[in-house]
């Protein structure tokens, strides 16, 4: 009796340690936050994306050119291989692979082992990065998303939880960016919550329904560059009336508008992107930084011989509230956050040793879709209530200082005046004929930056560059004139 009663009372004092905060996600520059994961008996352990972008767990189950970490099937004695093949494409990178089932656990997260179906990734293209610390993708999204096998669905991991502990559970991720300005490595937190644990972060929850439990498809409202850093941010008040864009929330919203952690940019379509661009570039043009065109248009990273402090505009997030079809709210995003840092890269000199801060644009086409990536998240504490359909955003206490203003009313419903119900065809069937174009990762090759930079730092200390001028990754722009 005694001896039960000390286990019971060991087991609530971990659970209660673990529930409070410890980080336990990171991810390099430009890469999407990936979490540690035990799998199969014994532990073999791995870091897996997080991905709100996709469902299928997804582990590389053998040996790659870049990396030796990969699952060691005939090591688990607890794995089911059904040797059914399946595969899938992302944004970015495709695999092939078998359906499988074993035992996942987190050691980060209170919850128990659960036996979930995933794929052994036995051959791939483009899907892992180079230099990637990570084995595969932890994909958090519905089932009608997911890979399917030849008996159905393949149940994601989240799914497989929700049925072990009887009841639905949500997840929450708060994602803090880089650790300091000279350690690009970026960290943040990943929680399973249960419906009924009360909040522990009192600041006010913004929620926005799930409009089609496939990906996590939002409706966004509008997306704007904050034209003065004051004005607008500091004297709204809520409730006020705001009418939406018509032209802009239906460009939007045409095909979809997803939350995605595993994808790293704010993606727009195509006309409202280059708008945004164009918007930023004028504003840039006000500042004393200069920035050469290809940080825009060609995608390319800039770089500066100390860390670059902002003070550029803000952008506008405008998502459709949860509580009212016609009321919206706002994530401001600070530029720290689109203002992506890529690399910290010291090098020795006859002068010593120099440091250049290399930044990219945190914002992308998505041709005509709209996809939030992290550069959304940072500094929010976003909550994904997946049972009952809604995504929380709230302030929090790391990384940047974004905010959340609102509600706004509007005199007609959104939903209708945004085009944002529309019939889907028949979801399964659709996804299928797709060939699994599902949206995840996009990944900034950090090791092509970093070669292509040495030639670049031997110039600057030939040419006498001013300090805080640009250094372009492109051979032909490496001198800019000083005046704007
Ligand atoms: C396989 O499992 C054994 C223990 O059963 C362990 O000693 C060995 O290191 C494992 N090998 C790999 C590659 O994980
Ligand atoms: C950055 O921080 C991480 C986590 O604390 C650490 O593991 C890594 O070594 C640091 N990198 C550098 C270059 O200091
Ligand atoms: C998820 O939504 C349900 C229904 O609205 C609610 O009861 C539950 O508390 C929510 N979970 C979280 C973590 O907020
Ligand atoms: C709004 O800002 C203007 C200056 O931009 C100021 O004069 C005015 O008092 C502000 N209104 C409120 C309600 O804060
Ligand atoms: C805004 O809309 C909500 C929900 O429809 C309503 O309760 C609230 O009174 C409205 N506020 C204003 C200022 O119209
Ligand atoms: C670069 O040098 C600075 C100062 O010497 C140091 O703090 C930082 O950790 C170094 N970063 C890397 C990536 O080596
Ligand atoms: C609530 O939000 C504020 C910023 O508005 C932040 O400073 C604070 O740390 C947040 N609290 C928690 C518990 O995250």
């Amino acid at each position: 009796m005694s001896v039960i009663f000390i286990i019971f009372q060991i087991s609530v004092v971990s659970l209660s340690c673990s529930f409070g905060e410890e980080i336990n996600l990171y991810g390099d520059a430009g890469e999407a936050y990936a979490i540690e994961v035990n799998i199969g008996h014994p532990h073999q352990k791995f870091k897996l994306l997080v991905d709100t972008g996709s469902t299928t767990l997804a582990l590389a189950a053998y040996a790659r050119e870049d990396s030796s970490v990969y699952f060691h099937a005939d090591n688990s004695s607890s794995l089911y291989n059904s040797g059914t093949t399946i595969e899938a494409a992302y944004t970015q990178g495709t695999w092939t692979g078998l359906l499988a089932s074993d035992f996942i656990q987190f050691p980060s997260l209170s919850i128990p082992e659960v036996r979930s179906d995933f794929a052994l990734i036995t051959k791939s293209h483009e899907f892992f990065t180079k230099a990637s610390v990570w084995q595969g993708l932890l994909g958090l999204a519905y089932n009608p998303v997911g890979a399917w096998g030849k008996s159905g669905a393949v149940e994601s991991w989240l799914d497989a939880l929700d049925r072990n502990l009887n009841k639905p559970m949500s997840f929450q991720l708060k994602l803090c960016g880089p650790i300091s300005t000279s350690n690009t490595t970026h960290y943040g937190y990943f929680k399973v919550i249960d419906n009924q644990t009360p909040q522990s972060n009192y600041n006010k929850t913004f929620r926005t329904p799930v409009l089609r439990k496939r990906w996590y498809e939002v409706g966004v409202i509008g997306v704007r560059v904050l034209s003065s850093l004051t004005s607008e941010a500091k004297n709204k008040t809520a409730d006020e009336i705001r009418e939406p864009d018509k032209d802009m929330c239906t460009q939007l919203n045409t095909v979809k508008s997803i939350v995605d952690s595993g994808t790293t940019q704010i993606k727009l379509p195509d006309k409202l992107f280059r708008e945004v661009v164009d918007e930023l570039k004028n504003e840039f043009r006000k500042s004393q930084v200069l920035i050469l065109d290809e940080f825009w248009n060609r995608r390319e990273a800039a770089c500066w011989l100390e860390p670059q402090v902002w003070t550029l505009p803000w952008l506008a997030i405008d998502l459709l509230s949860a509580d009212a079809d016609n009321q919206y709210f706002t994530l401001e995003i600070p530029p720290q956050n689109y203002m992506l840092v890529v690399g910290v890269h010291n090098s020795s000199d006859t002068s010593g040793t120099v440091s250049t801060y290399c930044y990219k644009l945190g914002l992308e086409t998505g041709y005509t879709e709209t996809v939030l990536g992290y550069t959304a998240m940072e500094g929010l504490q976003v909550t994904f209530n997946r049972s009952a359909g809604w995504i929380g955003f709230q302030t929090s206490d790391c990384g940047a200082n974004a905010r959340i203003t609102g509600p706004y009313n509007t005199s007609t419903s959104l939903k209708t005046t945004c085009e944002l119900i529309k019939p889907v065809a028949e979801v399964a069937t659709s996804i299928q004929a797709a060939q699994w174009a599902l949206c995840a990762i996009s990944i900034i090759a950090a090791s092509v930056l970093l070669y292509l930079l040495a030639p670049c730092i031997k110039n600057l200390f030939l040419k006498k560059m001013p300090r805080s001028q640009q250094i372009s990754l492109s051979q032909a722009a490496l001198v800019e004139e000083d005046s704007p």
